[in-house]
């Protein structure tokens, strides 16, 4: 039995969020905590939190009720606030009375200090950004892992300012991580069973590293890591459309541990709202793209991210998202309505103007064209045969395994003999 201290991080919001989480298991184990999942053990709890809607937010102050009926039967009990809502809202955290400590994304090499401070008795902040933070020689604790998956950061930020979008503000300036730490982090990782690693970033393809005159561009970068065994599969997530070039298309052509998936976020199919999101492409550059990405990887299956009911839309601007859908066929998609945050240039400069209830029946327009979608993507699976990388045992039956294809569609299948990590 260790004698450490016990942490619980609650992770909300991205797959960023989850591998920040990591890396805060990482700095927390260094100091005198050790990752539990057992919250009557835990002397601190930290939420990672997320403010990219409205939801996101209204979620952890629920959250944050709860563990504050727990931290007054407890009154040892740390909590924290972590991540872009820490950035955000550090004075209404802190007033709230429940959080004794806010770190912001650029911050958690911090957390041992802050965490001294709490236990001197004081409340203890620091949402510092910073330019150069990539967290590159911290090794992340593996939370909840199944052993064949894994994400790396592979950089930090996000200078896109889409008008409607918090990123910028809670996660500051984009930067590239150093490429030989990734490599040697993805070659321990396989070293030690991992199968599939997912690089990740807000805008992986503006990834860029430059030491004298050798640059690593993303597609470079890729390469490298689908070099280190065929074996080793690599993903990524999330490409700007604007910069969804040749050069990557192609390495994820030529590569065949490299998945055939890309997720290509539209947010909409009008081109006058996707000027308003400052989005810097056009319906009709987009579905060229995606045509390219057809041309090149026939089975390449795309996702996108679309936001139903932005600023001043009308009914056909709407309807162009629709078009765009059915053009594009996307295979799956994560779909939302408008919500207006604080700070962004659409709360700044544009009136949320489209009624709740024209919202949601627009959203709902949206979600009922990607089901028949997806249910297409889906016919055109039957019959076929699909090379899946097997995570683990499936939630429904101990005699069947899941597992996912290269398009990163789950796959249940019947156990045999096989286990997780195994291609079958
Ligand atoms: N309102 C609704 N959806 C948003 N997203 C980002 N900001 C907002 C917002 N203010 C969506 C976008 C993005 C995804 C991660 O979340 O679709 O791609
Ligand atoms: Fe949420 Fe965006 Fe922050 Fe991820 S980067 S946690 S999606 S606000």
């Amino acid at each position: 039995m260790s004698n450490k201290s016990k942490v619980i991080i609650e992770t909300y919001g991205c797959q960023m969020n989850f591998s920040d989480s990591e890396i805060v298991a990482s700095v927390l184990n260094g100091y005198k905590y050790e990752s539990t999942t057992d919250i009557s053990e835990a002397q601190l709890i930290l939420l990672n939190t997320c403010s990219i809607r409205d939801n996101a937010e209204k979620r952890i102050w629920r959250r944050l009720k709860e563990l504050n009926a727990l931290k007054k039967r407890n009154h040892e009990l740390i909590i924290g606030v972590i991540g872009c809502m820490a950035e955000r809202l550090k004075d209404e955290l802190l007033a709230s009375g429940v959080v004794d400590l806010v770190a912001g994304p650029d911050a958690y090499r911090d957390l041992p200090s802050l965490l001294v401070e709490v236990e001197n008795g004081q409340k203890a902040a620091n949402i510092i950004l910073s330019e150069e933070e990539t967290y590159d020689n911290i090794e992340p604790v593996r939370l909840s892992s199944n052993g064949v998956s894994a994400f790396i950061s592979i950089m930090r930020g996000c200078e896109n300012f889409c008008t409607y979008c918090v990123v910028p503000y809670t996660r500051g300036k984009e930067r590239s991580r150093d490429p030989q730490t990734i490599i040697d982090e993805a070659k321990k990782l396989f070293d030690l069973g991992y199968r599939e690693i997912t690089l990740l970033g807000q805008n992986v393809n503006s990834y860029r590293w430059k030491k004298d005159d050798d640059l690593t561009n993303f597609p470079i970068l890729m390469q490298r890591v689908a070099d280190i065994d065929p074996l080793l599969r690599v993903r990524f997530t999330t490409s700007h459309p604007k910069d969804i070039s040749d050069e990557l298309i192609d390495v994820i052509a030529e590569n065949e541990n490299i998945c055939n998936f890309i997720h290509l976020a539209a947010q909409s199919g009008n081109n006058r709202i996707l000027k308003l999101m400052n989005r810097k492409y056009t319906h009709e550059y987009f579905l060229e793209r995606v045509a390219a990405i057809r041309a090149k990887i026939p089975n390449c299956a795309i996702s996108t991210d679309i936001i139903a009911g932005f600023c001043t839309e009308t009914e056909a601007e709407h309807k162009d998202t629709l078009s765009l859908m059915q053009s594009a066929a996307f295979n799956y998609a994560f779909m939302f309505k408008y919500s207006e945050r604080g700070g962004t240039v659409a709360a700044k400069r544009f009136e949320d103007d489209i009624e709740e209830e024209i919202k949601s029946r627009r959203l709902q327009e949206i979600i009922a064209l990607q089901r028949t979608l997806s249910e297409k993507s889906n016919e055109n699976d039957i019959g076929k045969k699909h090379r899946v990388l097997v995570e683990g045992v499936s939630k429904r039956s101990d005699e069947m395994l899941f597992g996912r294809n290269s398009q990163n569609k789950v796959i249940v299948f019947p156990k045999a003999n096989h286990k997780a990590g195994d291609y079958v």
